[in-house]
């Protein structure tokens, strides 16, 4: 089968994951540059390990570039540590006033309790990111191009965990709020209370977004062998728990030749990962992509793979 679906103009963001290695830079990129045909694309790496630039041979890196000779395709590599850094740096007041109002911690303890990371910000981060992209509207497909599977789930996850550490600072500052109530008999909101509120309030976002299955798709790549099977298992199954929608999966370097020994073997050893994939997986769409003989790089190899993801075929 090819992948399917994705052309409908409702659907907003495709985010493709797996294990590393197994061509998710090449599935995501050359699905966004079939898109481009008909929509506005933008590509986004969230991929510590940037490699939208070695696959499209064009560098990228922070902002928005659009691709060489396509004026309808853009690429962008979000930095999470960074996005983390900067929301830091833009906030840094409120966060040490939320520490100094809720705690007794001295202002040393509160430097080096910033300098820790609050859990599941860097991936909310990169995907606020991604969100105000999708706000602007500058673009009609966004495609991700995720880091291997942990980091993946984490971004998936990460609203959640985020949401915890939110309701606990609005525990503190409850107090603090009371407080100050009891003592001045009223209460107005400040920088902090609306610090919280907007974080709050991309934590909602995400989550719609996500959840949302006319505007989302979740791809996951997969190569069949042992252990890409097993770590595409507990992806998808931690995907499913987190309704995101789901609807076909990539098989990746699927040998077909069977013209020497050394290609019948390959193949054969293949076979159950494809059947195991099957039984397990009866509902979702399998798109079979062959190991091509050279690696997939420039524009032009991103066409074949372009063809294998996209054209009509019997598995
Ligand atoms: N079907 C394929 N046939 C041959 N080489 C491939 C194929 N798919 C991907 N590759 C190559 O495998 C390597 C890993 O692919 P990549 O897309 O970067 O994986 P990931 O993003 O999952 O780490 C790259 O060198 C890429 O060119
Ligand atoms: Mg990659």
């Amino acid at each position: 089968m090819a992948l399917t679906g994705l052309d409908n103009a409702d659907l907003k963001l495709i985010l493709f994951g797996g294990k590393g290695g197994v061509g998710k830079t090449s599935c995501a990129t050359a699905t966004a540059i079939e898109l481009s045909k008909n929509y506005k694309t933008l590509i986004i790496s969230t991929d510590p390990a940037h490699s939208i630039s070695d696959c499209l041979e064009q560098k990228i890196g922070n902002g928005i570039h659009f691709i060489d000779g396509n004026q309808n395709l853009a690429a962008t590599e979000i930095v999470a540590d960074q996005a983390y850094a900067d929301f830091k740096k833009e906030n840094e007041k409120e966060l040490k006033n939320l520490l100094e109002t809720s705690t007794n911690l001295d202002f040393e303890d509160i430097d080096d309790l910033l300098k820790l990371t609050i859990p599941g910000i860097d991936e909310v981060m990169s995907f606020k990111m991604i969100i105000d992209f999708m706000e602007k509207g500058s673009f009609e497909k966004y495609v991700v191009d995720t880091a291997p599977t942990g980091h993946a789930l984490r971004l998936i996850s990460s609203p959640i965990m985020l949401d915890q550490w939110i309701k606990v600072a609005a525990k503190m500052r409850w107090k603090y709020r009371y407080m100050i109530t009891s003592f001045a008999g009223s209460y107005k909101q400040d920088k902090t209370d609306a610090l919280l509120i907007g974080l709050k309030k991309t934590v909602k976002r995400i989550e719609s977004l996500l959840s949302d299955v006319s505007q989302c798709q979740f791809i996951p790549v997969c190569i069949p062998e042992s252990m890409a099977v097993s770590e595409t298992m507990r992806l998808i199954s931690s995907l499913q728990k987190s309704n995101v929608s789901l609807r076909q999966i990539i098989i990746n370097n699927v040998m077909v030749s069977e013209g020497c020994d050394f290609c019948r073997e390959r193949k054969a050893s293949q076979q159950k990962y494809l059947d195991q994939i099957s039984t397990t997986y009866p509902s979702l769409n399998k798109v079979i992509v062959p190991l091509f003989s050279t690696e997939v790089r420039g524009l032009e190899q991103l066409g074949r793979m372009k063809m294998s993801l996209f054209t009509v075929k019997n598995n």
